[in-house]
Parts: C-alpha cells; structure tokens; sequence
C-alpha cells in the first residue's frame, strides 16, 4: 500500500455533503439579503425572475462547479491547474474563487456579527417592550459603536474558524448535521408564525401574484444575480466542496437538492418576515435595516416577542455562520492542497487576516462612514460591490465557458461524470451551460458593472 500519498478527505454521507453545501447556500443572503430585495423591486416579478434563474442559470452552474472539483480532487486553484495545466490561464479562475471566498468572508463576518448581538439583546430582554423608535436607536447605537461590533466580528470569525480547523468531517460536516436542522426547524416555527398573522395574504399576493408591468431590465439582472449569489456560486465553495464527493454522487440529484432547500429556505423566510411587516404597517422596501429594524418592532409587541426574537435572530446567526465556513475553507483548502500547510495554521492565519481586514469594513459604518473607497461611498460598499458585482459573476460566467466548451470530454464521458441515469439531462446541461448560462451571466456582468442601465 503506498503511505506517502495520504487519502483525500471525503465527505461521511450524501445527507452530510447536502446539508454543508445548502449550510453554505443558505445565508445572510436568503433572510437578510431576499427579503429587503424582494421589498424593493416591487415583488412577485423579482421572484418569478429569481426563480426562473435559478432553475436555468443556478442548478447548471453548481452542477458544473460539482464536476470540477470531483474530477480536479483538489481545491478551486488546484483543480483548474491539474485539469487545464499549471500555467493554464483558466488558474485565475480558481484565484478569483479564492480571492472572492476571503474578501466575502470578511466583510460578511461584520453584518453576521450584528445578528450575533441581537441574540444577546433579546436574550437580556433589551428589545421586547421597546417603542419603534427606541428600536431603531438600538441598531444605530450598535453601528455606532466601533468597538462593540468589531469583538462581535472577531467572535464571529473565532466560531468559524473552530469549525473548519476540525476539517471536513469532524468539522464541517458535524456541524452541518446540527445547523441545518435547528436552521430549519426555527424557520418552520417562524413561517407558521407568519402565515398565521394579519398580514399572510397581503405577504402571499406580495410575494406570488405576478405583475408583469414590473419587470425591467434591472429587476430581472438583479434577479439573477442575487440567484447567483444565494447559491454560492463563482467563489470556488462549490468547486471544493465538490472535491470532497466520491466518483459514484449524482451531481445533478445534488445540485437540485442543495437550490431546491436555498429556494424554499428564501421563500419560507419571506413568508415569516412580510406579513409581520404587513400586519405592523411596516414598509417592505426599508432596505438593509429591515430585518434589524423592522422585525425586532413587530416582536417587541407580540405575545412571546422575546422568544420569537432570540429565535430570529440565532436563525440569521446559524445561517450566516453555515455560509462563512465554507468561504474559509475554500481558502484553507488552498493552503492545504497547494502549499501543504496543516489545516490548523491555514485556518487560524486566514481567519487572522480576514478578521484585519474585516476591521474598516466594520468602521465602515462609523469612523470612516463619510470615507469613500476608491469610487465607492465607503470600505464595506467597495468590497460589496466588488464580490457581488464583478467578481462572483465573472468567476460563474468562466466556469461555465470552461466546462462547456474547453473541458476535454467527449459527450458520454461528461455524461458519465454528472453520474445522472436519466438520459434527458445532459443535452439539457449541455445547452445551458454552453449558451443560457454565459449569456445571462454577461448581461448580469454588463448591468452591474454600471456599463447599461437598464
Ligand atoms: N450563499 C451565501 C448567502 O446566501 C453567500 C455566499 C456567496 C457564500 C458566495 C459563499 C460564497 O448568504
């Protein structure tokens, strides 16, 4: 037997590979993010556009990521390297991944450490029987406290780090097992909550009845970008989480099951957090504040409002600590695979560095509030802006270009490695990710990046 090459690791269970890559799907991104987009863009059109992209530009494109990372077997540089070659152009790709991952984690360690705080608030009592406008003055207290926010951002990455320093099956996948079931159980209990309010059928037609005269051309790009976002795709999580799967998984089933539970995870979170919003005669496009602002005002008034609060707000909490897992580990993977670093010092070194560089994205909104960043209005829009916007896109928009016309496969053997029995789905990949993908993509590209206006 040969000792010197050690095993891969690999993920325990197809339910533990599941339950990880929708921890990493599911997050600020479904309760925080889809909620206050949905509110501004008017609606059921935006979700009828986000649904639509995810099942045409999101399912192919994780299943492509899927693909490879189990044929690379490495991390998001590695696996470009080893499939294209070492000095292949298409490594940047991976880099982009990479680089996306960490600066991603960074700053999104920020707003999961406000959620980190409201479970203490509500804990310690310090929401319920609040006025709304004491309300508001909480979260502005807390964003005008640099020092407060920055040890709950340090706290945030510390939690994070102790899971992926255990690796992928002590580490990630254990903690996945737990996550994502009380992640789901909270959320079941607060959707019950919110259908069965005053607002549920305002919520409903909010959410479902298509209104076609509100579909512009920004509304349907930022649909499909945010579909592209909450499923983690163009950062490389997909490409490693999926060199940790065995050659037998069904990519396709896979990557249906990890969108399908982000999809209803979003939905289900719309349905507990509008009709309180209805009910309270709240406004549905506050905007980032929302779920801080608006849902802390209608808990402070309903029976159990504490309880509902503490449960809100670990759900934001677990699912933002889910996701930021798996932006670590797409850069600990690379100092593991690539410069066979021990996965102890790769995770606490990175977590170091994000966590200083976390720093002005936290002051962002204080100290350097009135700062701007190289065009944007501060630090923290910069790097927000710069994943969201140019970097996920372009790293989706590469790996489907490369997997659909540069990977070295002859059709049987593609659809051999997607490993799905069913005969229809490989000509249907085929065409999305060789057509549908790069084109939606582009325009997403073009749109955000300010070249159109639509
Ligand atoms: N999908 C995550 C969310 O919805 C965000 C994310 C993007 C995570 C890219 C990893 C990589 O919050």
């Amino acid at each position: 037997m040969n000792q010197r090459i050690p095993q891969r690791a690999q993920w325990a269970s197809r339910l533990g590979f599941i339950l990880a890559a929708s921890g990493s799907a599911i997050g600020l991104g479904n309760i925080w993010k889809f909620p206050y987009v949905v509110g501004q863009n008017g609606g059921s059109a935006f979700v009828l556009v986000y649904l639509a992209a995810i099942v045409l530009v999101g399912v192919p494109i994780m299943m492509a990521e899927f693909l490879l990372g189990r044929e690379g077997q490495r991390d998001a540089i590695g696996t470009f390297s080893r499939l294209a070659g070492p000095r292949s152009p298409w490594c940047l790709v991976g880099w982009v991944g990479v680089t996306a991952a960490f600066i991603l984690f960074s700053f999104y360690a920020v707003v999961a450490g406000w959620s980190f705080d409201y479970v203490f608030k509500s804990l310690g009592g310090r929401i319920s029987g609040q006025s709304p406008a004491q309300i508001k003055a909480i979260f502005g207290t807390l964003l005008d406290s640099p020092g407060q926010m920055i040890i709950w951002q340090a706290l945030f990455v510390m939690a994070t780090a102790g899971i992926v320093s255990r690796g992928i099956r002590g580490g990630i996948e254990r903690c996945s097992k737990i996550l994502m079931p009380t992640l789901f159980a909270l959320l079941f209990y607060l959707f019950i909550h919110g259908i069965r309010s005053d607002g549920a059928s305002q919520a409903l037609a909010f959410l479902f009845s298509s209104d076609f005269s509100l579909l512009t051309p920004k509304v349907i790009l930022e649909a499909v970008g945010h579909a592209f976002f909450t499923l983690s795709l163009g950062a490389g999580v997909m490409i490693t989480y999926g060199s940790y799967l065995d050659r037998r998984a069904n990519l396709f089933s896979l990557a249906v099951k990890v969108s399908f539970l982000d999809t209803l995870v979003a939905l289900m979170a719309g349905m507990a957090i509008f009709p309180v919003v209805f009910s309270a005669g709240l406004d549905p496009a506050a905007g980032p504040g929302l779920v801080f602002q608006t849902i802390p005002i209608v808990f402070a008034q309903a029976p159990f409002g504490q309880l509902l609060s503490v449960l809100f707000f670990l759900l934001l909490a677990f699912a933002a600590l889910s996701s930021s897992i798996s932006m670590l580990e797409v850069a600990v993977a690379w100092l593991v695979d690539e410069k066979q670093w021990s996965r102890i010092r790769s995770t606490w070194l990175l977590s170091l560095l994000a966590f200083l560089l976390g720093i002005p994205s936290a002051l962002s909104f204080n100290v350097l509030k009135s700062t701007p960043f190289l065009g944007s209005p501060t630090f923290f829009d910069f790097c927000d802006k710069l994943i969201s916007s140019y970097l996920l896109p372009l790293g989706g928009l590469a790996v489907a270009i490369y997997c659909g016309w540069f990977l070295k496969r002859t059709a049987t053997q593609q659809q051999e490695a997607i490993c799905c029995p069913s005969r229809w789905v490989y000509p249907c990949w085929h065409i999305l990710i060789r057509y549908i993908a790069p084109l939606a993509l582009t325009f997403v590209f073009i749109q955000q990046s300010g070249l159109i206006n639509g």
